[in-house]
């Protein structure tokens, strides 16, 4: 597969960016499908995201589209317990995670958008951005590869952060 090396300094620069400047690594502590963390999770959608980009070969934003999809399950709660304020997850976590990040760091439109929006076409309102399209493609596509247990390309290919 296809991975431009500078994409990969972006993706681990960014990756550091959060950690120093907000909970990032707190997302370690969540699983998110099967033995995937909210952490792996969000690395993997940010890696296929690039994947995808560059594929596409249209103007990109690629540190927004990074950010954007590294911060796009930032809700910080383990969805899996069985709280009355959990069971609208689906539809409810874009906005929390938006939140969470905005009182931690500067987002711009692009990801702002792509938090929002990555939901869709669960949540109504469609993504603005092709940045937006892309990571709410690479986050159904690695939702799907993370709960039947497939082995995600990072792991071989990418020095990109923490595998736990
Ligand atoms: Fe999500
Ligand atoms: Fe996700």
């Amino acid at each position: 597969m296809y991975y431009d090396i500078n994409h990969k300094f972006l993706l681990e620069e960014e990756i550091y960016n959060l950690s120093k400047n907000s909970q990032f690594d707190k997302t370690k502590l969540y699983k998110q499908h099967g033995k995937t963390s909210v952490y792996e999770h969000s690395i993997n959608v940010a890696y296929t995201s690039l994947l995808i980009a560059e594929k596409m070969s249209i103007k990109t934003d690629f540190r927004s589209l990074v950010r954007g999809a590294l911060l796009h399950d930032y809700f910080l709660y383990d969805w899996h317990v069985p709280e009355k304020t959990h069971m609208l997850h689906g539809f409810t976590h874009p906005r929390k995670a938006l939140e969470n990040a905005l009182a931690e760091v500067d987002l711009n439109n692009r990801e702002k958008d792509i938090i929002l929006k990555h939901m869709f076409p669960l949540t109504p309102v469609p993504p603005r951005y092709a940045e937006s399209w892309i990571v709410t493609a690479a986050d159904k596509i690695c939702s799907v590869m993370e709960t039947l247990n497939f082995k995600q390309t990072i792991k071989k290919d990418s020095a990109a952060g923490d595998k736990t």
